[in-house]
């Protein structure tokens, strides 16, 4: 898979991509990150990248043309989606992640000030995702989220198939499609400062730890994350 980002800042994204999984996939050629610096494109002797909003209002708008040249310049490669990161976009879930790994090439546009002229996602982007609600003051730690998110489902990129299956968002059962949020994990010592470690947990008995799992992990869902169960 390749990822081309397109942001005002790429520095930002140097340690991220050289640390732990991200790197680790990056060095081993499981997917691969091509940064475009938005700026490159400006056309303007002073790199301006960004305009006055029509209609007034505080803040600046991102200029369509360095965007959109930058989006032309990037070479294709196979099934492509364009994402434009922003907190107008459809909320971003582990469920729908899986989905993105169908395509070959995946363009992740971060916007900066007020975000980006709206002729650019309606006719250059084929969708808007965001994080969370909050704002944040730009895209690129959204595309970071998105990119580490999905970078950890590639084939091979995760050490043990278990990892993946049991942790926050996937179901236990797979023919049960409600997602559930971790059970609570434990390593030694068996007491730390007079707190000890579930009695159920040091039993070896696989079918009660099991039960126990998915009923803390149910009992944490009800409480935090009711919406979660349908
Ligand atoms: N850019 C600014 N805030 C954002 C958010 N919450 N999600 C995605 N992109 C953003």
């Amino acid at each position: 898979m390749q990822f081309d980002i397109l942001t005002l800042f790429p520095e930002f994204f140097e340690t991220p991509l050289k640390t732990s999984l991200v790197g680790k996939g990056l060095e081993r050629s499981l997917f691969s990150v091509r940064l475009c610096n938005i700026r490159d494109f400006a056309y303007n002797k002073h790199h301006q990248v960004d305009d006055r909003a029509y209609g007034g209002g505080a803040g600046m708008v991102m200029s369509p043309e360095p965007i959109v040249t930058a989006l032309e310049a990037i070479p294709s490669h196979g099934k492509r989606r364009r994402i434009y990161f922003s907190p107008q976009g459809e909320p971003l879930r582990q469920e729908r992640l899986s989905s993105y790994l169908q395509y070959d090439q995946l363009v992740l546009l971060c916007g900066r000030y007020e975000g980006v002229d709206q002729r650019v996602i309606d006719h250059f982007i084929d969708e808007e995702i965001s994080i969370g609600d909050y704002v944040l003051s730009g895209g690129e730690v959204a595309a970071l989220v998105f990119l580490e998110a999905l970078v950890r489902l590639i084939p091979g990129l995760l050490g043990k198939e278990e990892s993946l299956s049991q942790e926050s968002f996937t179901s236990f059962n797979p023919k049960e499609p409600s997602l559930l949020l971790e059970y609570p994990q434990y390593t030694r010592p068996e007491e730390f400062r007079g707190h000890r470690v579930p009695e159920v947990l040091l039993s070896g008995d696989h079918s009660k730890i099991e039960r126990w799992r998915q009923e803390r992990a149910m009992e944490k869902t009800k409480k935090r994350r009711p919406d979660l169960l349908r």
